[in-house]
């Protein structure tokens, strides 16, 4: 299992791998029968993500199926904020609800009892790796603080994370203080899953977008780096991808600042501009749009045409640009995977 038969880690190291390797972000889930299957006879999503048989096996399905490059641990970013102690529930068709968090209690909130809630994950990890074969690497991740943050705070999602940017901005020390709290809890996280078997990291920060640059240095790149930084006082040297969703032209400074080894871009970053703006050995993932994975088609094709010209020749890894859809039929998944395996550059 060295980083030579694996050639996403390859990738990951900075070598241009061509045809590029390819997963996908949400990949296991609800598109597949196979998911929904498990996912019926598991009433309680938390709890579904913290039983390890039940966990690795949907990681493992869309590997079985499509052969990925990689698989990603089966977990959720919000299994941080219910080890630390908040109340977290999933309801069907509505997503996550939490109690919502006041700054105020943050001194109730837990890193050392989110460690032990969380360590069923390092059995699925421990799981997923037995089940892999040896060219397949396996990913471990968490969410990025602000990312989970704003769910603490608002409650569940939100349309504009409105709340969260206020207490950013009206209680600066409180709320820099909950980002410490959730970079120390995420990095202890992240350590387990690395002592666990996962050959790489991903942090999602799903809601970078929409932020002034001082707030996306104290909320995004600050605490990212923290992580990072804490993972390697702590020994741990596997890559990290960050993937600041939304962030335009600020992910430079991300791509620069927070110690990342690879930029996952979300669909709407221009490639052109994307591809001067970053320097060329930093390696990209992304960037295909999961409406148009859903569409298929001759779209389909062309689009897939479009990235693989477009980032040959630098480090890169296939992937979309946000998670796939739900109603995304199977065989679109298939279509692409061979689609990308037959390029030649
Ligand atoms: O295959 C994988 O990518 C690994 C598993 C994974 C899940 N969530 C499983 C999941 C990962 C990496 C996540 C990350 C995650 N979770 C993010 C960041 C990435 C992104 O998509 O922006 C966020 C914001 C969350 C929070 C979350 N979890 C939401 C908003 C929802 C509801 C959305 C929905 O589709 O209902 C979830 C639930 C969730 N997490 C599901 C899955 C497969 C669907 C729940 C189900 O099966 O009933």
């Amino acid at each position: 299992m060295t980083d030579k038969n694996q050639p996403f880690l390859r990738a990951l190291a900075g070598e241009t791998v061509s045809p590029p390797p390819i997963w996908l972000m949400r990949q296991a889930g609800r598109y597949l029968p196979e998911y929904r299957e498990v996912r019926a006879g598991q009433p309680d999503f938390i709890n579904f993500c913290l039983n390890p048989d039940a966990a690795a096996e949907v990681t493992l399905q869309p590997i079985r199926r499509y052969g990925f490059d990689a698989s990603i641990v089966f977990a959720d970013i919000l299994l941080i904020p219910y080890g630390l102690g908040q109340k977290v529930w999933f309801e069907k068709g509505e997503g996550p609800k939490l109690e919502p968090l006041a700054l105020e209690d943050i001194g109730l909130l837990s890193v050392e009892r989110a460690t032990e809630v969380l360590s069923p994950v390092s059995e699925t990890i421990r799981k997923v790796r037995a089940g892999l074969p040896d060219t397949c690497s396996l990913i471990g991740f968490a969410g990025s603080p602000w990312t989970v943050a704003t769910y603490m705070i608002e409650g569940g999602g939100s349309k504009d994370r409105f709340k969260a940017r206020t207490l950013a901005w009206s209680q600066p020390a409180a709320f820099d203080a909950l980002m410490d709290l959730l970079a120390e809890a995420s990095a202890h996280y992240l350590k387990a899953q690395a002592d666990a078997g996962a050959n790489a990291l991903k942090l999602f920060d799903s809601w970078a977008e929409g932020l002034p640059d001082p707030l996306f240095d104290r909320v995004i790149i600050r605490p990212t780096k923290l992580i990072i930084d804490r993972l390697r006082e702590m020994g741990v040297d596997l890559p990290v991808i960050g993937f600041p969703r939304g962030a335009g032209p600020q992910a430079i400074r991300y791509a620069r600042e927070t110690g990342v080894q690879c930029l996952a871009l979300d669909h709407g970053v221009d490639t052109g501009w994307a591809r001067e703006a970053f320097p060329k050995d930093l390696v990209l993932q992304g960037q295909l749009d999961p409406a148009v994975l859903r569409a298929g088609g001759a779209m389909l094709d062309s689009e897939i045409d479009r990235l693989l010209s477009a980032w040959s020749g630098r480090p890169y890894v296939f992937n979309l640009g946000h998670g796939i859809h739900l109603e995304t039929p199977p065989e679109n998944v298939t279509r692409l995977i061979e689609r990308v395996r037959n390029f030649k550059a």
